[in-house]
């Protein structure tokens, strides 16, 4: 037994092992399998981006610094990054305006479209109105969010037009516009921030408040009264134009920031108690036109294809502004009532009461600097912009008119 020999133990050498199997794959032909996968996976891993690029899927935040992919909640497209195939890469710009289904917003959505951009509208419909946008529905370019910009929310875009904010004392004295204002502004500037776009706020002329230089210069400081009626609006403007200011100084977000005056057309706000709107309905309803205080008070008016046109300018420019956007012709309460008298009803009365408080005596915008470096003026007057909102306040009072989407900006500057 002791005798017995055992077979060596010899261990097979690297060399063996390798020896063996190139001749057994090649044989069998695994190496060429083993090269076909690779290609194969390589190929895939390349194109899963491109495919998944362009899928439809909203992103909510849940404050200005965190995102998380949410389920679907908003039929909004946007690109989830990756490489984007030439072909689907879409012309214009993607652009988003807050506040696009009211007054104004509206017009400049029909601006951007005619132009060829994409544009999303976010609108919590507190003032604006489904109709205003309606005629875009069915076009791929177009895309409506019903949503309050009090809320954060991601959109992937070029440019964002913050308009959200109701703009009429009757509005936003009843749902004070403070909180809209600013935590809007900041969640809309968070976006800005997050996706690079660049930003256009439309403030307003009542940051100026009851002003004590006449005309106003966009560096006169306003004298506003912090704790009055309309000081929600007034302070909310300015401490939008705040934030604005510092998400560019601090953050490096390009912004643009317009100051709005008087501005009148289709698609007003029938009942919304600024003072165009006001006349032109009472006018037709056959009511005397209301005149608070002594109607010495002074505005100007501007028609809305003039300002949209100088938003567009002032977003497409290179300067950060603020910008005065309005009509420097000026018009005392009761020249604009003959105005209406003279377009609607020579016989319309007017009836005087007292004023509200805080309205401002004069407002006559300085627009000296748009001229110069936006290239911008206004080119409608008050008598040839008051008829076309005329028809479009009647047919929404009487419904006398045939084409529903008439409301819309024929005279463009
Ligand atoms: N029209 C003017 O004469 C004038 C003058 C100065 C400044 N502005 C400014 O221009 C902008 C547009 O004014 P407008 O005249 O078209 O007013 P508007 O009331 O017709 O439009 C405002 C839009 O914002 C929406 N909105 C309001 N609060 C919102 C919120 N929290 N979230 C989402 N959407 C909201 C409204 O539903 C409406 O569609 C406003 O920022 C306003 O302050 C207008």
């Amino acid at each position: 037994m002791g005798s017995e020999r055992q077979p060596s133990y010899s261990p097979k050498t690297h060399n063996q092992s390798w020896s063996r199997l190139l001749p057994y794959m090649l044989r069998q032909q695994r190496l060429l399998f083993l090269l076909l996968g690779i290609a194969i996976a390589t190929s895939v891993f390349t194109l899963l981006p491109s495919s998944s690029s362009t899928l439809t899927h909203a992103v909510s935040v849940s404050d200005s610094e965190f995102m998380y992919p949410q389920p679907s909640l908003y039929p909004v497209s946007f690109n989830m990054g990756g490489k984007i195939p030439l072909a689907l890469k879409p012309k214009g710009l993607r652009i988003v305006v807050t506040g696009g289904a009211g007054f104004v917003g509206s017009h400049l959505v029909d601006r951007l479209i005619a132009r060829g951009d994409s544009v999303i509208v976010v609108d919590n419909f507190f003032t604006g109105n489904k109709d205003n946008v309606m005629h875009h529905f069915g076009n791929p370019r177009f895309e409506l969010i019903r949503h309050d910009v009090v809320e954060p929310l991601l959109l992937e875009v070029d440019q964002i037009y913050h308009l959200a904010c109701p703009a009429s004392p009757v509005h936003y004295k009843f749902n004070p516009s403070h909180k809209t204002n600013v935590v809007g502004t900041l969640n809309m500037l968070g976006l800005a921030k997050r996706v690079g776009a660049r930003f256009l706020l439309t403030s307003t002329s009542e940051v100026y408040g009851d002003p004590l230089q006449h005309p106003q210069v966009e560096t006169y400081w306003g004298n506003v009264n912090p704790i009055g009626v309309r000081s929600c609006y007034d302070e909310g403007k300015r401490t939008a134009e705040t934030l604005t200011m510092d998400y560019h100084r601090g953050a490096g977000v390009e912004v643009r920031i317009a100051r709005i005056f008087n501005t009148y057309g289709p698609r007003m706000c029938i009942d919304d108690g600024r003072v165009v709107s006001n006349f032109v309905a009472q006018a037709l309803r056959k009511e005397p036109l209301t005149v608070y205080g002594d109607g010495k008070q002074t505005r100007s008016f501007q028609y809305v294809s003039d300002l949209v046109e100088g938003l567009m300018r002032l977003m497409e420019g290179e300067h950060v502004g603020p910008f005065n956007l309005g009509n420097p012709g000026e018009f005392t309460m009761l020249e604009l009532a003959q105005v209406v008298q003279e377009t609607i009803d020579p016989n319309a009365k007017i009836e005087f009461k007292p004023n509200t408080e805080d309205d401002p005596h004069k407002r006559k915008p300085d627009i000296t600097k748009a001229k110069e470096l936006l290239g911008w003026k206004p080119k409608v007057p008050l008598r040839k912009g008051l008829p076309m909102m005329v028809s479009d306040f009647r047919q929404r009072i009487f419904g006398d008119q045939k084409n529903p989407t008439a409301a819309t900006t024929t005279t463009t500057a």
